[in-house]
C-alpha cells in the first residue's frame, strides 16, 4: 500500500521497436489500473544493457517507449512514468537481492537459457542476474499487482520467492506480488513461426508487427502470415497460425472465437488475414498519431521523466530505508 492505495508496477525494455505483443500483452492493459491503484510504469533501460545496445539507439528508444506509454493512454498525472536508471534505488536493491537469490534458481530461468543461446559471445553476469533486478523493480514499491505477458511468469515467481525468503529472515518487509496476465493476449506469437513468441528482437522483420508500423506494412505482414493448408477459420490441432490471428483479431475487435468462425465461414484465409490487418492497423492508428505528436516535444517528455523519477525515488527510498535497517547497514 502507498497512501492507502494498492500498487501496480510494470516495465518494458527499450531494447527494440515495441511490438503488438508488448501492446496487447502489457501496455494496453496498464491504463485500466490508474483510478484504483497507485501505478508505476517504468522504462527499464538497465535491463536492456544486458544485451549490447548502440548508445544512440538506447537513448532514442527510451524517449520512444515513454511516449508510447502515454500514446497508449497512460496519463502522467495519474501514473508515475519513469526511467529505471534515473532512480538509483533499483541498482541498490538489485545488489542486495542478488545476495538472497540462489545460483541454482537463476540457472533455471528459461529466458536466461534462451538469451544465452542467442548471445553466446556475451553471456555476462547481468544477463544471469536480470531476474533479481526485476524483483528489485517490483519489490521496491510494495507492489501488489504486476501486469505482464505470460513470458514473465517465471521471473515473477522468483520475485515472490525472494520476497518470501527475505520476509522470513528479517520479518515482513516486502509485499509479495501477484501477476496479472491477460487471458486473451498472454502470448502473441510470431507471424513467421506460430511456435515462438512475437519478440522485438526477432531478426525476421516480417514476422513481427510493430506498434508504429504503417498501415501498408501491417496489411502486408498479416497477408504473409504463416498458416496451414486448410481453409477454416477456427482453432485446432496444427492450426496455431490461424489461432494466433484469431487472438489478435479478437483483441482488436472484441469478438469471440465463435463469432469470428461464423464471420469467415466459407470465405477462406485471404479475407481473414486482410480483416485482421485492417483491425490491427485501425486499432493502432490513434496510438500512432498521439505518439507522433508527443515525440515532437522532447522537453515535455523530459519533464515527465523528471517528475516520474522524483516521485518513484521517494516511494522507493521508503522501502530501501527499511531494508538497510533490517540488514544492519549503518545509515547516518
Ligand atoms: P519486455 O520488454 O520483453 O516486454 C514488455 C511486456 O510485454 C510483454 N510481452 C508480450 N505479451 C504477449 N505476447 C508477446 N509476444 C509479448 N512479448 C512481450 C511482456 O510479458 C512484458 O509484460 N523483464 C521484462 C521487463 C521488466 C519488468 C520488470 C516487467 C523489467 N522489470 C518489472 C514487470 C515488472 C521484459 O523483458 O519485458
Amino acid at each position: 500500500m502507498l497512501n492507502g492505495k494498492k500498487v501496480v508496477f510494470s516495465g518494458v525494455q527499450p531494447s527494440g521497436n515495441l511490438t503488438i505483443g508488448n501492446y496487447l500483452g502489457a501496455i494496453r492493459n496498464f491504463g485500466a489500473f490508474s483510478e484504483e491503484y497507485r501505478c508505476f510504469y517504468c522504462v527499464v533501460d538497465m535491463h536492456a544493457i544486458t544485451v549490447r545496445q548502440v548508445p544512440a539507439d538506447l537513448r532514442r528508444r527510451t524517449y520512444e517507449t515513454l511516449a508510447l506509454y502515454m500514446a497508449a493512454g497512460l496519463d502522467p498525472a495519474k501514473n508515475t512514468l519513469f526511467v529505471q536508471s534515473q532512480v538509483a534505488a533499483h541498482a541498490e536493491l538489485g545488489w542486495i537481492l542478488d545476495c538472497f537469490t540462489m545460483f541454482g534458481e537463476l540457472s533455471r530461468m528459461t529466458q536466461f537459457k534462451d538469451k544465452s543461446a542467442k548471445n553466446a559471445d556475451n553471456i555476462n553476469a547481468g544477463l544471469f542476474t536480470y531476474p533479481t533486478l526485476m524483483a528489485a523493480d517490483i519489490l521496491l514499491y510494495q507492489t501488489e499487482l504486476v501486469p505482464v505477458g505470460v513470458d514473465q511468469k517465471q521471473h515473477l515467481e522468483l520475485a515472490r520467492d525472494i520476497a518470501n525468503r527475505f520476509n522470513g529472515l528479517y520479518s515482513d518487509t516486502f509485499v509479495v506480488p501477484e501477476g496479472y496476465i491477460p487471458q486473451n493476449a498472454m502470448k502473441i506469437m510470431s507471424l513467421g513461426d506460430p511456435g515462438v513468441k512475437m519478440s522485438k528482437s526477432d531478426s525476421n522483420q516480417n514476422a513481427v508487427v510493430y506498434i508504429l508500423d504503417s498501415k501498408d506494412d501491417i496489411l502486408r505482414k498479416f497477408r504473409r502470415a504463416v498458416t496451414d493448408s486448410g481453409c477454416e477459420v477456427c482453432r485446432g490441432e496444427g492450426k496455431d497460425g490461424i489461432g494466433n490471428l484469431m487472438t489478435i483479431y479478437s483483441c482488436f475487435t472484441g469478438k469471440s472465437d465463435e463469432e469470428i468462425t461464423r464471420e469467415f465461414s466459407g470465405r477462406g484465409y485471404g479475407d481473414f488475414k486482410t480483416a485482421v490487418g485492417e483491425a490491427c492497423a485501425d486499432g493502432l492508428a490513434g496510438v500512432r498519431e498521439e505518439y507522433a505528436r508527443l515525440m515532437q516535444d522532447k522537453g515535455y517528455l523530459e519533464e515527465v521523466m523528471r517528475t516520474g523519477a522524483a516521485s518513484a525515488s521517494a516511494a522507493a527510498q521508503r522501502t530501501l530505508g527499511k531494508v538497510r535497517r533490517k540488514l544492519g547497514f549503518v545509515t547516518l
